[in-house]
């Protein structure tokens, strides 16, 4: 069979063998051993919310089933409109919020509406290997520039301005990013987005962590800066509804008749279930719910990057939201006997039943020094393995 050159070039996600490992090595665990603990992992230990998983079941029951319109039905859509309204007092038309299968399908969306054949997209390096992907897939290239730590990690305008090219149509941006938990600076997103409207490019906004941004001036949508900002957002991770599948984008109105069009004949309709059921999210039960999730993560994140950078990890820029820290490993290196981050991932794994993921998925901006440890686990969890890792690093 000959496999087309546009899925040959899809690189494998690496962190999935990692994971396949830990799995593997839970199974053959005995009872006296250190059981697993999973810091390789990229979504909430939270559930959905009660009144989301009482209203699926409620529509269930109701048939409430059929195939919904392709941008979504009108009362979630409201939902999010009210939602930009009371969080961040903008005001963002519902006719302008398209429903999504998680951001991954909004961001397949965006970039088949936006990217021609051979069109060059600026993301930072590190970042999530997925977005990269779904330019690759839409037959343009993902342009990744070594994001600086003075910068958080994130682009700069010089940076931009610097790799702008002939072919360049826009730039990809995280924030706050997978796999660093930093977010960009308002000021800077805004001359960065200004330069690239006097491109004629297009800004691009992976906003799927903004629910989850614990210092207030950066809790902030780049929506507020322009209509001709694509923001992407999702209900997998402030929302904890990762398996629903279910996102959505906010597009300048030009862009949502052709996005209405690739949804109706890419998939349809995203999930009638997760749709009616992710109503209950906008309750104020479940968004009082949600922010104290946030707490406990904010409050993990403060515990594990003291205790990571006690233990002689090193962190170049330290996370404002999400629930990562990206942490340089290289100073550990000899206590495990390997000279990488990858090793070092399998070496620690075996001695401490900890999993993490390394860096290479991430870009190539050093990352061969770094591993993402995920604080979605519970405190119990990150305590222990900071425990163990104390035993084998400071012995
Ligand atoms: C930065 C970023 N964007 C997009 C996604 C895709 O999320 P989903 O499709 O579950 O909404 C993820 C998932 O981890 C992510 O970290």
């Amino acid at each position: 069979m000959q496999i087309s050159q546009r899925a040959q070039t899809i690189e494998p996600f690496f962190v999935m063998e990692v994971a396949k490992a830990a799995l593997r090595m839970a199974e053959q665990l005995s009872q006296e051993d250190w059981p697993m603990i999973y810091l390789n992992i990229g979504e909430p230990d939270f559930t959905a919310a009660p009144s989301v998983q009482q209203r699926a079941i409620k529509a269930i029951e109701e048939g409430l089933t059929q195939y919904t319109p392709a941008l979504g039905i009108e009362p979630l859509r409201q939902c999010i409109s009210k939602w930009y309204e009371t969080q961040f007092g903008l005001h963002v038309p519902s006719s302008r919020i398209c429903i999504t299968s998680g951001a991954s399908s909004a961001l397949q969306l965006a970039c088949l509406a936006l990217i021609e054949p051979g069109d060059e997209i600026l993301m930072p390096d590190p970042s999530y290997p997925c977005n990269r992907h779904f330019i690759t897939a839409c037959g343009g290239r993902a342009k990744l520039i070594g994001a600086q730590a003075e910068n958080r990690l994130q682009l700069s305008l010089a940076n931009v301005q610097d790799h702008w090219g002939p072919k360049t149509k826009g730039v990809l941006l995280a924030s706050p990013s997978n796999p660093t938990g930093t977010s960009i600076a308002l000021d800077e997103l805004k001359k960065i987005h200004a330069f690239v409207k006097s491109q004629n490019g297009v800004t691009l906004v992976d906003e799927i962590y903004l629910g989850l941004s614990f210092q207030l001036e950066q809790a902030c949508t780049a929506l507020v800066l322009d209509e001709d900002i694509v923001s992407i957002n999702s209900f997998s991770k402030y929302f904890n509804m990762t398996g629903w599948r279910l996102g959505w984008l906010v597009t300048p109105a030009e862009l949502v008749s052709p996005i209405e069009r690739l949804a109706q004949n890419l998939y349809i309709c995203p999930s009638a279930i997760a749709q009616h059921a992710a109503l209950g999210c906008f309750e104020p039960q479940s968004l009082a719910l949600f922010e104290q999730r946030k707490s406990a993560f904010k409050e993990r994140r403060d515990y594990l990057v003291k205790a990571l950078l006690e233990l002689g990890f090193e962190i170049p820029a330290l996370p404002d939201g999400a629930f990562y820290v990206w942490a340089n490993c290289q100073k550990l290196y000899s206590s495990l006997g390997v000279n990488n981050s990858w090793d070092f991932t399998f070496e620690l794994m075996k001695r401490t039943h900890i999993a993490v993921a390394p860096g290479r998925d991430f870009g190539q901006n050093d990352t061969a020094h770094f591993i993402r440890l995920s604080t979605a686990s519970s405190m119990t969890s990150l305590i222990e393995a900071v425990s163990r890792m104390k035993a084998i690093f400071t012995s």
